[in-house]
């Protein structure tokens, strides 16, 4: 029997059958019987924007795969490129492919000279490196003109390249600058987490040796980070890309998207919102503020989760692992009183808010020595690769621009006053 629903207008009496499929039922069937009627669907809550064959995600029972692999399979047994590619193309890799892969990544890895010398360095001393990847991203819209061409597979797969490569080299440029050290050229011979890591931390060493442990951590918050459906700065991605804008553009708007506190700017807010609380004794009465509508517990609650968000699950594990080697993030106790707390407390439980990935990210990345305004960065690095497996996707399907409708709620039609003739309200 195929599921469907009916809808019938009051008004005449006429009636239309829509099939539901895959979960969803289609406006078109909608608009041939009520033309003009929208759906009222603010932060489209309730609205599939898109078909898409690349994450799923259950978020009652806390499922997370990307095209049908398990993410905890991943975490545990793939890199971050690896996932890159699979989620751009759809499969994993060959050993042949992915070596292709890995070489192309690694040899786009450098920015041009200006980018950096002329466009970086021309930021005020205190920029927020977010901003500065922002526009970066965007500037590199300049750099390669071709990039418009984007039915041109072979100057497509370039773009994507280019950008997975370079993100990196300029996140950890805009952090030089701001710490006032020199910038560290990408080494072709280390891996991409090392390379970025080398990027960052690199001082008078003739090589830079990160940590294994702490490449590995990286990579695996890459993977966790890389990809997350129709999430705001996706949705971003596709609204931009369907306007044919070029990657470059597209990208840097939904990284605009990721640096708010509400997306990938939550685990900066995290570690703010820990080191405020201060200690252990002080959570009940946060969590009290909390409930009596004093701000939110940052890195709690998300649109679509409604159990323990899966990738916190393995984030919380990482966190110790780090931890091991850098030395424990004295935030990390509050962090586990809060969760705690709020895990048995009707507020939260009733509201279902569990932990995000942003609750323990945050903690990490502090342990390792990145300074809070790199953590949205962090995040926007292996999004990346998801935001552009999206691009392409919304471009093999040949969509139409996007473009919402609005229920206008403004004045009817009136007269234009002279300011003289105007009184105050
Ligand atoms: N602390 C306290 N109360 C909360 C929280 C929170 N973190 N999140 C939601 N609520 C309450 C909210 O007040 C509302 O209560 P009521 O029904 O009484 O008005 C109810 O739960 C539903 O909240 P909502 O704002 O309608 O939910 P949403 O789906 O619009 O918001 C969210 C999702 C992630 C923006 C929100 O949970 C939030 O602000 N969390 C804190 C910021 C955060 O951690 N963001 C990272 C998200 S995960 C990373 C990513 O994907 O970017």
């Amino acid at each position: 029997m195929t599921e469907s629903i009916t809808v019938t207008d009051n008004r005449t009496g006429e009636s239309v059958e829509i099939p539901i499929m895959n979960g969803a039922v289609s406006s078109t069937a909608w608009a041939k019987l009520l033309p003009g009627i929208w759906f009222h669907d603010p932060a489209f809550m309730n609205t599939a924007e898109c078909e898409s064959s690349i994450t799923y995600i259950d978020g009652d029972a806390g499922i997370l795969r990307y095209r049908g692999y398990p993410i905890e399979e991943l975490a545990s047994k793939s890199t971050y490129l690896e996932v890159a590619y699979l989620l751009l193309y759809g499969e994993l890799p060959t050993e042949a492919q992915f070596s292709q892969f890995k070489h192309e990544i690694t040899h786009h890895t450098f920015i041009h000279e200006n980018v950096r010398k002329r466009f970086l360095e021309g930021f005020h001393y205190d920029a927020h490196p977010m901003g500065m990847l922002v526009s970066a991203i965007a500037a590199l819209s300049t750099f390669y003109p071709d990039a418009k061409d984007i039915f041109d597979e072979d100057r497509g797969h370039e773009q994507i390249i280019r950008l997975i490569a370079k993100v990196p080299t300029i996140a950890a440029a805009a952090h030089r600058f701001s710490v006032g050290m020199p910038f560290v050229y990408p080494d072709n011979d280390l891996s991409f987490p090392e390379n970025f890591l080398s990027m960052m931390w690199k001082t008078a060493e003739p090589r830079f040796a990160a940590n294994p442990k702490l490449a590995r951590a990286i990579d695996v918050l890459f993977i966790l980070h890389a990809d997350h459906e129709q999430n705001c700065s996706t949705t971003t991605m596709r609204v931009i890309g369907s306007s044919h804008a070029d990657p470059y553009v597209a990208c840097a708007g939904a990284a605009a998207a990721l640096y708010g506190p509400r997306h990938g700017g939550a685990n900066e807010a995290v570690v703010r919102m820990l080191s405020s609380i201060g200690s252990m004794d002080n959570v009940p009465e946060f969590i009290r503020g909390v409930k009596a509508g004093n701000g939110r517990l940052q890195g709690f609650g998300h649109r679509v989760y409604k159990n323990y968000d899966p990738r916190a699950k393995i984030v919380r594990q990482i966190a110790y692992e780090v931890f091991e080697v850098t030395g424990k993030n004295p935030l990390l106790d509050i962090a586990l009183k809060l969760e705690e707390v709020a895990l048995s407390d009707e507020y939260f439980i009733s509201r279902k808010l569990y932990p995000n990935v942003d609750f323990y990210s945050g903690l990490i990345y502090q342990a390792m020595g990145f300074p809070l305004t790199m953590f949205p960065v962090l995040f926007a690095i292996p999004r990346t690769s998801g935001w552009l497996a999206h691009w392409l996707e919304m471009l093999s399907m040949n969509t139409k621009i996007a473009r919402p409708r609005q229920v206008y709620t403004g004045s009817p039609e009136r007269s234009y006053l002279p300011i003289e003739q105007r009184k105050p309200e």
